[in-house]
């Protein structure tokens, strides 16, 4: 597209393919969208493309071996053999998977002979949820908790309709990683969005009918209270007969303008949001009562409408006295659904933050996770960057999230594996023409589309895959610089776990005591002795009981805790020896030190790349190195100046503190 960075799929990464002969066999829209990408390849450079029965030879073969099916069919298998590369697939999304499965691999495809390999997502739903609002709200502006730009969808209160094409080539993007879902509105659903629902619905269409070529479907965020505020009713409750009939009656028109209409997301009982608590109902008589409206059907096929409802597991008090010693926010989403364990209905997902509290740039896998093995699970990160730099900082969060997706929180299976009701993540995506407003940041979204696909791949490779799309072959120097840079912004942030430390409200820069006497629960409890919370069931909050053997145990002792969550889980004092053979304190400075120094490096290895890359892109990220750089000396310097002023240890190695 004019004017917009190609991201992962430059014309370039096309070359293979269309400079070869292809055979196209099958049909259906799926097909015909594959169809539109081999011939623009072919355009462009040279090679031919034919459907069917035209004689060859050729050098690739996609075959749609079955009938076109619905959302199912996504695998597909590739093999090469006789010179001739061939993928095959019984559903139109396999074969444009497959397609894109050769684009990624480039010359290597079209060499040697291998396979069959068959390629099948761990995961069936792989969904990006937009925080995107209509209008623009007064405090979080258009994307709440967006770097970059306002919303695809919508500009000045409007569906965006010239910007359709746009929204189409998103949807390509998105289908060369993997995923296949997209919620297009925030979870906070304020009045003007709440309409989207209703009589608003055609917008959501319109961006339904641009995303469907590329095998995704389309989701909405809805109020819990719609029937109030859109249907009159006196109640919202989900056991009252009328209110289960508005659901019933707007979600069958909902279907009649999106057939393929993926289902609700909603935050209930949450940060204000209203739910079913305010009826003394449980929040599976919520989740149930949308998945029954998401389940019928007049048309009388067996699967009914085939809607999911993603009902969001971050319920927690957020008016909290920090006084008070004895609620852990920590432990809400647990303490709230494991008892509902087995209550929901088979299309109600619940859907878990990867951590307890809130993305920040280090906490442990949720407890949650695994401690409900009948219900539906999907578990979500974020990949909009709002405690982890704000798309102003390089920081890939692929290590991050393999880590979490590869716990195993009992022997068996791991978080991927127990995340059966799919992988989602908060969209990092604006108006911005370079997508994500850092070009960096654009590794993260595919990084997640190809982990929720493969929730066990080796994200390095990922990373490579990523690099050899976006940037061409070659150069090794943007793989050290974005590689360890989640640690680094790990370094000269919140140490050791113990998280928050951020300006309120925004999110963006240090302040230390920012968030320590507010109702938001989010507290580190330093004091002239030590810091640190805790969490454990001897002394603590309990916190670390929540947990399955072996990890209850050994979250449960300051000796046995992995230094990195230290603060997390226990109040230790300054003194206190990590396993790494540091004092707690001289780590925070050792490390804040090291990662201002780690962001210099890394702006130097980006300024040699100048003339090697798109020169857009090379002035947009070194604007932004600079950003990262006075930030992230702001925060050495606040932290190590806050913790030397708290603890009047000195830095065993004099370096300034102020
Ligand atoms: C965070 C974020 C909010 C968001 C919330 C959520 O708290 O700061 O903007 O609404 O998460 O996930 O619902």
């Amino acid at each position: 597209m004019q004017g917009v960075d190609p991201a992962w799929l430059p014309d370039e990464a096309f070359r293979p393919i269309g400079t070869r002969r292809t055979l196209i066999r099958g049909s259906g829209p799926l097909v015909d969208t594959v169809h539109g990408e081999v011939a623009q390849a072919c355009a462009r450079f040279g090679g031919s493309v034919s459907r069917d029965g035209s004689p060859g030879p050729y050098d690739l073969v996609l075959e749609l071996t079955g009938a076109e099916s619905g959302d199912g069919g996504e695998a597909f298998t590739v093999e090469r053999g006789d010179g001739r590369t061939t993928v095959t697939a019984s559903g139109g999304s396999g074969l444009l998977y497959g397609l894109f499965h050769v684009v990624r691999l480039g010359e290597t495809a079209f060499q040697d002979s291998y396979g069959p390999e068959e390629h099948r997502p761990e995961s069936a739903l792989r969904m990006l949820d937009h925080w995107d609002n209509v209008a623009v709200h007064p405090v979080m502006g258009q994307v709440e908790r967006g770097y970059a730009g306002g919303s695809l969808f919508w500009a000045d209160g409007r569906a965006r309709g010239e910007l359709l094409g746009r929204v189409r080539a998103y949807g390509r993007l998105l289908a060369a990683c993997g995923i296949n879902a997209v919620a297009v509105n925030n979870v906070n659903v304020h009045a003007t969005e709440a309409h989207l629902l209703t009589d608003r619905i055609g917008e959501v269409a319109a961006i339904a009918g641009a995303l469907r070529p590329y095998g995704i479907r389309t989701h909405l965020s809805v109020t819990f209270a719609a029937p109030m505020v859109l249907g009159g009713l006196p109640t919202a409750d989900p056991l009252d007969e009328a209110v289960r009939g508005w659901w019933a009656e707007a979600t069958a028109r909902v279907y009649e303008a999106i057939p393929d209409f993926g289902g609700y997301v909603v935050k209930a009982d949450s940060e204000g949001r209203p739910g079913p608590f305010a009826y003394g109902r449980s929040h599976a008589d919520g989740a149930n009562m949308l998945a029954a409206a998401l389940t019928a059907s007049d048309s009388g096929s067996a699967a009914g409408y085939g809607g999911t409802v993603h009902w969001r597991a971050f319920v927690y008090n957020h008016r909290q006295d920090w006084r008070d010693r004895t609620t852990d926010r920590a432990r809400a989403a647990y303490d709230h659904f494991v008892p509902l364990d087995g209550q929901f209905a088979a299309n109600a997902v619940l859907q878990v933050k990867h951590g307890p509290m809130d993305f920040q740039v280090r906490e442990p896998v949720s407890p949650l996770i695994g401690a409900m093995p009948r219900t539906r699970l999907a578990v979500e990160l974020q990949a909009t960057q709002e405690y982890t730099g704000q798309q102003r900082h390089v920081c890939w969060l692929g290590p991050m999230w393999s880590e979490v997706l590869r716990f195993r929180p009992e022997e068996g299976s791991s978080v991927g594996e127990l995340a059966r009701g799919g992988l989602v993540a908060v969209s990092n995506i604006g108006d911005d023409p370079f997508w994500t407003g850092h070009p960096l940041a654009q590794a993260n979204l595919y990084t997640f589309g190809r982990l929720a696909w493969q929730p066990d791949a080796d994200p390095g490779g990922i990373l490579d895959e990523w690099i050899r799309l976006s940037f061409g072959p070659g150069d090794t120097r943007l793989h050290a610089i974005m590689d360890g840079s989640w640690r680094t912004y790990e370094k000269y942030t919140a140490p050791l776990g113990v998280g928050w430390m951020v300006q309120p409200g925004h999110h963006y820069g240090p302040s230390l005591d920012g968030y320590e006497y507010s109702p938001w629960g989010t507290y580190h409890f330093a004091d002239r002795d030590g810091v640190g919370v805790d969490r454990s069931c001897a002394t603590g909050t309990g916190y670390a009981g929540q947990y399955p053997k072996p990890w209850a145990e050994l979250y449960e002792s300051p000796e046995t805790c992995p230094d990195e969550l230290l603060l997390f889980f226990h109040h230790v004092s300054y003194g206190h020896m990590l396993r790494s053979g540091k004092t707690v304190i001289q780590h925070i400075y050792d490390t804040h030190f090291e990662g201002v120094e780690e962001v210099e490096e890394a702006r130097r290895v980006w300024a040699e790349l100048e003339g090697l890359v798109d020169p857009a892109r090379h002035a947009r990220v070194t604007e932004r190195f600079e950003e990262q750089l006075r930030t992230a000396r702001e925060w050495r310097d606040q932290v190590n100046s806050y913790f030397f002023r708290k603890s009047g240890v000195a830095d065993a190695h004099g370096r300034r503190i102020y």
